[in-house]
C-alpha cells in the first residue's frame, strides 16, 4: 500500500518518517512543498497520475496561528484551497484521504469535552481556514477521514516544548497562561494511531470525523510545569490569565476533545499526556 505524506518536513510528517520502519507493509512517499506544493492543483493531479498513491495523509498546513490574522489569503490557500485539491485528486483516483484538523474549529465555550457532533464556531482566521478545509474534504465526497487534534508537539520543528525548554534555561521566571485548558498531543502518538487505524478506517463508506488528542486535561501552565520537571529545568513559572498575554489570534478557552468515538471504533489505547511529554523530552535530551 502506497501512502503519500504531504507536509512531511513538519512536526507530524516527520514522525511518520520515524515510524516507517515499524510498518514494512506500507510504502511511504514523502513530500513537502518543494516536491509537491498542494496549492498547485495541476501538480497535485500530475503527482497522483504518476505515483497513484492508495492513501494520502495530509500533514501540510499553514499553522502560524497569529500570523494568519494578517495573512488570511495564505492561510486559506493552504488550509482550504489546497486541501480541496488533495481531496478531489484522492476522490478521483480512489485514494483514501486522511485529513488533519484542529480543536481551533471550536469556540471553547463548552464545559465538557467536545464530541465530533458539537457545533463548530472557529474564533480565528486559522480556525476558520481549517474548518473550510474540512468542508472541502466533505465536498469532494471521496473515501476519507478527518481527524481533529489539539496542541500538537513533536521532537521535530518548533513547538511549545522547545520554547519552554529554551526560555526555561535562559530565564529565572516565565509567565504562562493557566486559563486555557485542553490536551497536549504528541505527534508521534497521533502518527502511530493513524497508521494503526488505517486498514479498518479505509473500509468505511462515509466520511467520518474523529477526535484524537492525548488523554487527560491540562492548562498551558500545567504543560510548562511538566516540561520543566521532565527536562530538569529550575525556572519559576507564574500562572497568568490570558488577558495578561494578549495575542493577535483569539484561542478557545476550553478545547478538551472527547475521544470515545475513535477509541471505541478502532479499539485503541491513547497515552496519558504527561507520559508522552516525558517520552518526547527524553528523545530531545
Ligand atoms: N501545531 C499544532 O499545535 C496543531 C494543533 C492542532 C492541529 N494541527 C494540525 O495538525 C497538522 C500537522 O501540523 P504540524 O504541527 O505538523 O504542522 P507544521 O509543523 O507546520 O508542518 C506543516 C508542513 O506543511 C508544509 N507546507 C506548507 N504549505 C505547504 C504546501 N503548499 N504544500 C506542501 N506542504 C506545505 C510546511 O512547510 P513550511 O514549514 O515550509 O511552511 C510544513 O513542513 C496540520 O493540519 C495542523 O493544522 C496542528
Amino acid at each position: 500500500m502506497k501512502i503519500l505524506i504531504t507536509g512531511s518536513n513538519g512536526q507530524l510528517g516527520s514522525e511518520f518518517k520515524e515510524l516507517a520502519e515499524g510498518y514494512p507493509h506500507f510504502e511511504f512517499l514523502y513530500t513537502d512543498v518543494d516536491e509537491l506544493n498542494i496549492t498547485d492543483e495541476a501538480s497535485v493531479n500530475h503527482y497522483f497520475a504518476l505515483y497513484n498513491p492508495d492513501v494520502a495523509i495530509n500533514c501540510a498546513a499553514y499553522t502560524a496561528v497569529d500570523k494568519a490574522e494578517t495573512d488570511e489569503e495564505s492561510a486559506y490557500l493552504v488550509n482550504d484551497v489546497a486541501t480541496g485539491n488533495l481531496a478531489r485528486a484522492s476522490a478521483e483516483s480512489g485514494a483514501f484521504m486522511v485529513h488533519i484538523s484542529t480543536d481551533y474549529v471550536y469556540d471553547g465555550r463548552n464545559f465538557c469535552p467536545y464530541t465530533e457532533t458539537d457545533a463548530i464556531n472557529p474564533l480565528s482566521v486559522y480556525g476558520k481556514s481549517k474548518a473550510a478545509g474540512e468542508t472541502e474534504v466533505q465536498r469532494a465526497d471521496g473515501k476519507a477521514v478527518i481527524i481533529r487534534t489539539s496542541w500538537l508537539y513533536s521532537a521535530f520543528g518548533n513547538n511549545f516544548i522547545k520554547t519552554m525548554m529554551k526560555y526555561g534555561k535562559e530565564r529565572d521566571t516565565l509567565n504562562v497562561v493557566f486559563d486555557q485548558v485542553g490536551t497536549p498531543t504528541y505527534a508521534h502518538d497521533l502518527a502511530k494511531a493513524i497508521l494503526d487505524i488505517l486498514p479498518v478506517a479505509m473500509t468505511a463508506d462515509d466520511i467520518e470525523i474523529f477526535h484524537y488528542s492525548n488523554e487527560g486535561v491540562a492548562s498551558w501552565y500545567d504543560f510548562a510545569k511538566a516540561i520543566h520537571l521532565f527536562a530538569n529545568i529550575s525556572c519559576k513559572v507564574n500562572p497568568i490569565p490570558t488577558r495578561d498575554y494578549p495575542l493577535p489570534a483569539e484561542r478557545p478557552f476550553y478545547s478538551v476533545l472527547d475521544k470515545s468515538k475513535i477509541k471505541k471504533k478502532f479499539n485503541i489505547d491513547i497515552p496519558y499526556w504527561r507520559n508522552s511529554v516525558k517520552h518526547c523530552i527524553d528523545r530531545l535530551m
